[in-house]
């Protein structure tokens, strides 16, 4: 089986775009950039030319969990196992290669409805970055981790361990239905999968360097009146040590630092409790 490598970006529609900004700019310390799509802000954390693209959109969604694969020959023969699988795939068209700033890509829906690119070669930046991060933690382990709504966390684990490479790695159970932990690269969890009635982004995760990363951003954080979700704790499967807050579209966003890593296949297991310490909650803010 040929393996995705890594989550290599995200394009997402948002209301409101300005807060957004603020969020993601001055409160993560992501970098804008020009890009090739007008109107559109791309936002680089690392030496890829945009790991976020927002558009402007009346409803906020997701448009596209992009992964990258080593080359075309592994584009072309994981495009050709998705549709096996029995998901319709649309080969992307140069233009949609230009704007993502990649050589070739592939589009299609997962099976709990959410919109999935493969890609491969994408374009380097050599501008340094300017942050108030350190740096973020990605290479091997791709921009970081995201859990989606899934209609059918089952189906949507079976397509992803056994057709894009993903490896099981834990899971939870909730009153409404099993989460799973997957990842195809040493990050503990790239892709969560929650069971939910409709498809979306429920969470986004930014790994920075160092713990001053981390009360560095939870003042940014104040300062900016970015609302709180959860409070500093460390999570039970990735141990990392993290601070959550709403996006300005409500997904939890969690900014953390000192996560374990995985680096030969390990017996999957279940969690019974998401923190060793910490992460309490505060519901989002009325309005
Ligand atoms: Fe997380």
């Amino acid at each position: 089986m040929r393996p995705v490598l890594s989550l290599g970006y995200l394009r997402m529609a948002v209301a409101d775009l300005s807060a957004w900004k603020t969020f993601l700019i001055d409160f993560i310390g992501l970098m804008e950039v020009d890009g090739p799509t007008p109107d559109a802000v791309h936002l680089r954390l690392d030496d890829h030319a945009a790991r976020i693209v927002l558009t402007t959109a009346e409803q906020s969604q997701l448009l596209a969990a992009g992964y990258e694969v080593l080359n075309e020959t592994h584009l072309d023969e994981l495009a050709a196992a998705v549709s096996e699988f029995g998901i319709e795939v649309t080969r992307g068209s140069a233009q949609e290669a230009a704007e993502r700033q990649v050589r070739a890509l592939v589009k299609f829906t997962d099976p709990g409805g959410n919109p999935v690119e493969l890609y491969c070669g994408p374009l380097r930046s050599y501008l340094p970055m300017q942050s108030p991060v350190s740096r973020f933690i990605t290479g091997d382990q791709g921009m970081g981790h995201i859990i989606t709504n899934s209609t059918d966390v089952d189906r949507d684990f079976e397509f992803y361990t056994t057709v894009l490479g993903f490896e099981d790695r834990n899971t939870m159970e909730l009153p409404h239905g099993r989460m799973y932990f997957m990842s195809p690269n040493p990050r503990q969890h790239t892709l969560g999968l929650h069971p939910a009635e409709a498809p979306g982004l429920m969470h986004l995760m930014f790994e920075a360097a160092t713990i001053d990363d981390v009360g560095a951003a939870m003042d940014r954080r104040d300062e900016h009146g970015i609302a709180p979700m959860q409070s500093l704790g460390r999570h039970t499967n990735d141990d990392m040590v993290s601070f959550y807050v709403w996006s300005p579209d409500l997904q939890a966003v969690e900014f953390g630092y000192g996560a374990t890593t995985v680096h030969r296949p390990e017996p999957s297991y279940q969690i019974a409790q998401g923190a060793y310490w910490g992460h309490k909650f505060t519901p989002p803010p009325a309005g």
